[in-house]
């Protein structure tokens, strides 16, 4: 869900794009944050923790803490909350440790 009218904010939308969450085609304003375009399609787990196993969402959304690390493109361990929506981007949930994708 998307907050399109307020009363005192005002919200400038970019061009709308595609991109893709764990295999389905999904969209975002490109710009916003990736953990902005998922929250607004109502998709609100993005990896389990480390110990316990439960799905973990937004905390910060600032980019201060952990706990939307997901892998973008293939880059493990990126916080969505600060990385932008650009178009073709792919983001995988990450189970519970981000492993790089090529061994060194
Ligand atoms: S929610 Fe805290 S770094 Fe993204």
């Amino acid at each position: 869900m998307r907050i399109e009218n307020h009363p005192i904010l005002e919200f400038k939308r970019t061009k709308k794009v595609k991109f893709y969450f764990d295999g389905k085609e999904v969209w975002g304003y490109e710009g916003e944050s990736i953990a902005a375009a998922l929250h607004a399609l109502g998709i609100w787990e993005y990896r389990e923790g480390l110990k316990t196993k439960r799905p973990r969402g937004l905390f910060c959304a600032i980019g201060h803490c952990s706990s939307c690390l997901m892998e973008v493109n293939g880059v493990p361990n990126t916080r969505i909350c600060v990385t932008p929506v650009k178009e073709g981007i792919i983001v995988k949930k990450q189970l519970p440790k981000g492993d790089l994708v090529e061994k060194l």
